[in-house]
């Protein structure tokens, strides 16, 4: 049994197409301006024919390079996403095959909290002695469920993957983590299917969803903070999932952190849901902002709502 679970490699892919504010201009109601300065975004990547298994087995073998791991080396496969190739099997399956993995792979669906569910459970699988290695994906092709032609939510959302490789070692690494759902917010934020075989659109009371995301991040920073005996003094830095930079910059002013500790991505990949957090993680791991040793908050919410934290030592 390892005492904790370390994160000991990165990995992230976006696909090639981008789609600017610009360009949906073009084809719904709203300007460069409006969305920039409503959201921060002002680019979004978006797959062609490129699948969530795809985009996620890419960014996994960057992180098992990082790692210095081979596939056949992983004990479990953990894929966060709202967005599978098929009913079933679980993309993690497929990810297994084309990554060349032989271990158990399941899928977790959480939405934009996809990845911290993933990376929470696997570190679970670490403590208790079942796994040694695990890779935790979020992988995201966001742009199948986005009504192209409402403007309240297709300026909001990206394609993309991100991973890491999480490790047991007797080095401090994941210092404290929770999990939370409430269930009575499902219609604020869901796809507008009724049925397993109909296909659906995102929809969303953006207002509501704005104040509940605020409010629960500040608390839930907080608290990690509190149970952790560290203040916000103590972190190096805030890694949240992409969603709003008013959403970000709200919680980064109520937890008393400077945005200069906040890593930001969402200018160029909008909202990509459960991959956000290990995109924006991996991106400032290799441009060598985050290095080993930092203190990271990790922390997201989405649909359900369901939201969570991972507090870890790099
Ligand atoms: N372009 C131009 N005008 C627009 C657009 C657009 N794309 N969308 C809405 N508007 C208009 C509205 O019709 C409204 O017009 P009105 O005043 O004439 O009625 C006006 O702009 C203001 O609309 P609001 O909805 O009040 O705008 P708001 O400032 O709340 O911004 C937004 C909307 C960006 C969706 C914001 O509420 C938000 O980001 N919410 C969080 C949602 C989110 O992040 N969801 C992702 C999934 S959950 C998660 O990841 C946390």
């Amino acid at each position: 049994m390892s005492k904790f679970a370390r994160i000991i490699g990165t990995g992230s892919y976006l696909p090639p197409g981008i789609v600017s504010n610009d360009d949906l201009s073009k084809t719904i109601n709203t300007s460069d301006e409006w969305i920039t300065t409503r959201t921060g975004i002002k680019q979004r990547h978006k797959v062609d024919k490129e699948t969530t298994c795809d985009l996620a087995e890419i960014a996994s073998k960057n992180a098992l390079d990082m790692a210095g791991i081979d596939a056949k080396d992983l004990d479990l496969i953990i894929l966060a996403t709202t967005t599978p190739d098929k009913i079933f099997p679980a993309t993690a399956t497929m990810l297994q095959n084309a990554i060349g993995a032989s271990c158990p792979a399941f899928d977790i669906q959480s939405v934009c909290a996809g990845f911290i569910f993933a990376l929470t459970t696997a570190e679970q699988y670490i403590k208790t002695g079942m796994a040694k290695n695990v890779l935790v994906v979020g992988s995201e092709t966001m742009s199948r469920i986005v009504d192209w032609k409402d403007r309240s939510t297709a300026i909001l959302f990206g394609d993309g993957a991100g991973a890491v490789v999480l490790s047991g070692s007797e080095e401090t690494g994941i210092l404290h983590s929770s999990l939370f759902s409430d269930g009575s917010y499902v219609s604020s934020l869901q796809v507008n299917n009724n049925y397993i075989n109909e296909t659906g659109f995102i929809e969303m009371s953006g207002n509501e969803v704005f104040k509940i995301a605020v409010s629960r991040l500040s608390s839930l920073a907080e608290e990690t903070l509190k149970k952790a005996n560290m203040s916000s003094d103590d972190l190096d830095w805030m890694v949240p999932h992409q969603a709003n930079i008013r959403i970000i910059s709200a919680v980064a002013k109520r937890i008393k952190t400077p945005m200069s500790k906040v890593i930001v991505t969402l200018e160029n990949q909008g909202n990509t849901s459960a991959a956000s957090i290990p995109l924006a993680l991996d991106t400032a791991i290799r441009d060598g902002r985050i290095k080993k040793g930092d203190n990271l908050l990790m922390e997201g919410i989405g649909g359900g709502f369901s939201w969570g934290g991972v507090l870890a030592q790099l």
